[in-house]
C-alpha cells in the first residue's frame, strides 16, 4: 500500500462526508444499499497520473478517470482557458442563429482532425447525448432521402453507447436492456468481435471477416431497405477492452458501403489520441457518416460531446432539411468549447499522440504481455494506451470462475487498495492510463498490478477458489 502522505481531511470530517455521501447521493451504475454499507472511497485532489483520496493515499489513475483525462491531472493551461473564457463569455446558447467563437473555431478544428469528408460537428454535454443526436440525425437524414422505412440501427452485444434510452438501446448491455423496457424499437444488434470467446480454431484475421459477416446476415434478415446505420466503437471499452482484428472494421466498411448503410464510429473512448491516432477509425483505416465524441476532446476537465458529421450526410441535412428540431441549452458551450481548443492544441504542440503511437502504445505492449506469466492470467492485450487481461481459473483450458464469485471484483478491490486503479469487466481487468504516463510510470503501475494479482490468488487460494 502506498504511504498516506498528507491526509487532507481529519477522521472527523472524513467521517462527516461518508455519511452525507451514504445518506444522499445517489451514485451512477452503483447498488446502492451495497454502496450506503461499505461507504465510498472520496477522492480530493489529483496530479498528473495520480488521484488521492482523502487518507492520504497516492494512486497511480490506470483508468484515466473514465478514460477521459488524457492530459493527467493539474494541467494549469486547461484551467486557465476555461477561467478566461468564463471571464469573456461564459455562456451564451447556440439557438437562433447565434454562436460564440470558441465553438466556430473547436468545430473547425475538430473537422481538420477528422478523416476527410468530415466537416461540420453538432455539440452535445456528453457521449451519450451524442448518440441520442446521431439516432435523430440518422433518422431525419433517410425522412429526408424519402426512405422513412429505413430506420434501423445495428448495434453489437456488448457494446457500450451510454445511458440515456437511446444511448442504451445502441448499447448491448444486458443488464441495462433489463431495467425499463429498452431497447427502444428499431434498434437491433449483432454479437461482438471477441475472439478470445467466439473465435474457436480461426486465426484471428478469419474471425474478423466472420465476425464483420453477422452485419452482412443481419442486414440481409431485417431486409437492406430496412437498415439505416451500423455502430461500433472502434475498440469496446466499458465491453472489456475488447480489440477486435484488423480485418474486421475494414470488413464492416465494405459492408455498409455495398448497402449503403450509414456508418457510426463511436468514439466517446478511442477519440483524441487513446490508439495512437486522432480518432480510433483512422488506426482501422475506416470512413465514418458519423463520429460520437466527448471525454477527452476536453480531458475531461469539462463536460462537452458532440458529433462530427460526413458531407454524405450533412449535405443533405443543411440543404433539404429545414430545421432540425433538436438541441441542448449547453450546446456549444463557450467553456467547454474553449477548454477543448486549448487541450488539442496541447496534445498537438506538445506530440502526445505521435508518442502514444511511437513510444509509449509498443512500451506499454511489452510489459503489460510480462502479466501473462501470472498464474492467474490467461490472455492479455493492448493496442494504444487500453490493455485488458482476463482472470481465469484454468490458465491452459482458460476456465473461467463462476460469474457469482465475483473475481475482477476482488482482483479491483487489491489494485485500489495497494495504489492502482484497474476496472474489471466481469473477469477482465482493463487499464487506459493518461496519454501523458511516462515508461518509468508504467513500469510503476504494471508492479503495482502484478503486487494486487498476487494477493488475489493468495485470497482465492485461501478461500479455496484456486
Ligand atoms: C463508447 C462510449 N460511448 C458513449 C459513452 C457515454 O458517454 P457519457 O458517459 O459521456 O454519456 C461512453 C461512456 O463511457 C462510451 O464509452
Amino acid at each position: 500500500m502506498n504511504a498516506p502522505f498528507s491526509a487532507p481531511l481529519s477522521a472527523h470530517e472524513l467521517s462527516l462526508i461518508k455519511t452525507r455521501d451514504a445518506a444522499h447521493y445517489l451514485h451512477p451504475f452503483t447498488d446502492f444499499k451495497a454502496l450506503a454499507k461499505q461507504g465510498s472511497r472520496i477522492i480530493v485532489r489529483a496530479e498528473g497520473i495520480y488521484i488521492e483520496d482523502a487518507e492520504g493515499h497516492r494512486i497511480i489513475d490506470g483508468m484515466s478517470g473514465l478514460w477521459n483525462v488524457a492530459l493527467g491531472y493539474g494541467r494549469r493551461e486547461l484551467a486557465d482557458a476555461a477561467y478566461a473564457q468564463m471571464m469573456t463569455l461564459p455562456f451564451y446558447n447556440s439557438f437562433f442563429q447565434t454562436s460564440n467563437i470558441p465553438a466556430a473555431e473547436l468545430a473547425e478544428t475538430l473537422c481538420s482532425l477528422a478523416p476527410p469528408d468530415m466537416k461540420r460537428v453538432f455539440y452535445s454535454n456528453s457521449g451519450s447525448e451524442a448518440n441520442d443526436t446521431i439516432v435523430r440525425a440518422v433518422r431525419r437524414y433517410w425522412q429526408l432521402m424519402g426512405a422513412p422505412e429505413r430506420d434501423i440501427i445495428i448495434g453489437r452485444h456488448n457494446g457500450y453507447h451510454g445511458s440515456t434510452m437511446a444511448g442504451a438501446s445502441l448499447g448491448g448491455m444486458a443488464g441495462m436492456h433489463a431495467q425499463g423496457g429498452l431497447p427502444i424499437p428499431g434498434i437491433a444488434h449483432i454479437e461482438q468481435p471477441y475472439y478470445f470467446d467466439l473465435g474457436g480454431d480461426l486465426s484471428p484475421e478469419a474471425f474478423g471477416i466472420k465476425a464483420a459477416s453477422w452485419l452482412e446476415d443481419k442486414i440481409q434478415a431485417l431486409g437492406e431497405k430496412r437498415v439505416a446505420a451500423f455502430i461500433g466503437e472502434p475498440v469496446q471499452g466499458a465491453g472489456g477492452v475488447i480489440i477486435p482484428p484488423a480485418t474486421y472494421w475494414p470488413e464492416i466498411q465494405r459492408i455498409c458501403d455495398k448497402y449503403g448503410v450509414l456508418l457510426i464510429s463511436d468514439e466517446v473512448i478511442c477519440g483524441f489520441g487513446r490508439l495512437g491516432t486522432w480518432f480510433g477509425c483512422q488506426h482501422f483505416g475506416v470512413r465514418p457518416d458519423f463520429i460520437a465524441f466527448a471525454k477527452a476532446v476536453t480531458s475531461g476537465y469539462f463536460p462537452l460531446g458532440g458529433v462530427i458529421v460526413s458531407d454524405r450526410v450533412s449535405d443533405v441535412l443543411v440543404q433539404k432539411g429545414g430545421e432540425f428540431n433538436h438541441g441542448y441549452t449547453n450546446s456549444g458551450h463557450p467553456v467547454g468549447c474553449a477548454l477543448a481548443l486549448e487541450n488539442i492544441r496541447i496534445l498537438r504542440d506538445e506530440g502526445v499522440i505521435d508518442n502514444v503511437r511511437a513510444t509509449l502504445a509498443p512500451y506499454l505492449a511489452q510489459r503489460f504481455k510480462s502479466l501473462g506469466e501470472h498464474p492467474l492470467v490467461s490472455a492479455t492485450e493492448t493496442l494504444g494506451l487500453v490493455g485488458g487481461l482476463v482472470l481465469s481459473k484454468n490458465k491452459a483450458t482458460r476456465e473461467a470462475f463462476d460469474a457469482g464469485l465475483e473475481v475482477g471484483m476482488i482482483c479491483r478491490r487489491h489494485c485500489f487498495d495497494g495504489g492502482v486503479v484497474m476496472r474489471a469487466v466481469g473477469d477482465r481487468m482493463i487499464i487506459a492510463p493518461p496519454l501523458v504516463i511516462t515508461p518509468a510510470e508504467i513500469d510503476a503501475m504494471i508492479a503495482l498490478i502484478r503486487r494486487s494479482l498476487d494477493l488475489t490468488l493468495a485470497e482465492l487460494t485461501q478461500k479455496g477458489i484456486f
